[in-house]
């Protein structure tokens, strides 16, 4: 397991997650909500997305589309009788997230954040502080024994019934290829029949400066990806029946969407959609 920075309390956490001065660096989870026009951002993080967008046009597109894959997805796993969720690096529950969208289907739907940046996580706290029904759990999404016997989930989501997980633009931060297929197996096995495992992972297929941007030094961002195609992640998807068009450009996914060719995505991003059997 990844040796994860200490979530401070409460008085810390609000002191640091709002820091604005020149110490704090960009974060992942920041950057992400402001290129979803959130507020919940800090001026380091917008000028390193302009920084990013002028070197590599369309970044702050891809965390759209990643938005626009997991609103599709559990919009389909709502109306399909799912109410209970766990997304494995859910960066700020702000924009349209997880248990707000469930929520317009089932009121009660349950949520479990789990993310491995304690500044994320103490931030998604403080949002979350008084909703019910919803919880935080700070760490490494690799080891997924731990979060699967975490408090914040095991004691919130009853993985007896289905349960919808999202893995979204988070597994091309698992460099490992054994490691990250070893933790999706892990999650495959405690999930109930009728449960939903829905991921969307970088490539360079169509958007060949995402290699760049997967090769090149990042210096102080610390996330380099690594890239990966359907031929190496499908056998993650043992145990699964895949649901509607496949191997897609995640945004484009659709639970009735035509399967295009195997070569396409373009948007940066492979989507696809499973179901425990
Ligand atoms: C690209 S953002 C995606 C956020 C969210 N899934 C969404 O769609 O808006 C990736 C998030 O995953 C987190 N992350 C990256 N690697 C992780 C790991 N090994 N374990 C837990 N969280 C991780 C980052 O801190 C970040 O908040």
């Amino acid at each position: 397991m990844t040796d994860l920075d200490p979530v401070g309390s409460d008085d810390e956490d609000r002191d640091d997650d709002r820091a604005d001065d020149e110490e704090t660096p960009p974060n992942m989870a920041r950057v992400f909500d402001f290129a979803l026009g959130g507020s919940e951002n800090l001026e380091v993080d917008r000028e390193f997305s302009a920084e990013v967008d002028a070197m590599m046009p369309g970044m702050s597109a891809l965390c759209r589309a990643h938005r626009r894959f997991s609103a599709a997805v559990v919009d389909h796993w709502a109306a399909d009788g799912v109410d209970q969720f766990l997304e494995l690096g859910s960066g700020l529950p702000t924009v349209d997230h997880v248990h707000s969208r469930a929520r317009w289907v089932h009121p009660g739907a349950r949520v479990a954040y789990v993310d491995w940046d304690a500044r994320t996580v103490a931030h998604a706290r403080r949002l979350l502080s008084g909703v019910d029904g919803v919880s935080v759990l700070h760490a490494d999404v690799g080891d997924a024994a731990a979060v699967l016997t975490a408090p914040e989930v095991r004691d919130l989501l009853d993985l007896a019934r289905p349960v919808g997980v999202l893995a979204v633009g988070v597994l091309h931060y698992l460099l490992d290829d054994a490691a990250a297929a070893d933790a999706v197996r892990v999650y495959a096995e405690a999930l109930a029949p009728g449960s939903g495992l829905a991921i969307s992972h970088l490539t360079s297929v169509g958007r060949p400066d995402i290699h760049t941007w997967a090769t090149m030094n990042h210096g102080g961002w610390s996330y380099a990806p690594r890239l990966r195609g359907p031929d190496e992640m499908s056998p993650w998807l043992e145990g699964f029946t895949v649901v509607g068009p496949g191997w897609v450009s995640a945004p484009h996914w659709r639970p009735d969407a035509p399967a295009p060719g195997a070569d396409v995505t373009g948007s940066g991003l492979w989507g696809v959609v499973a179901r425990r059997g």
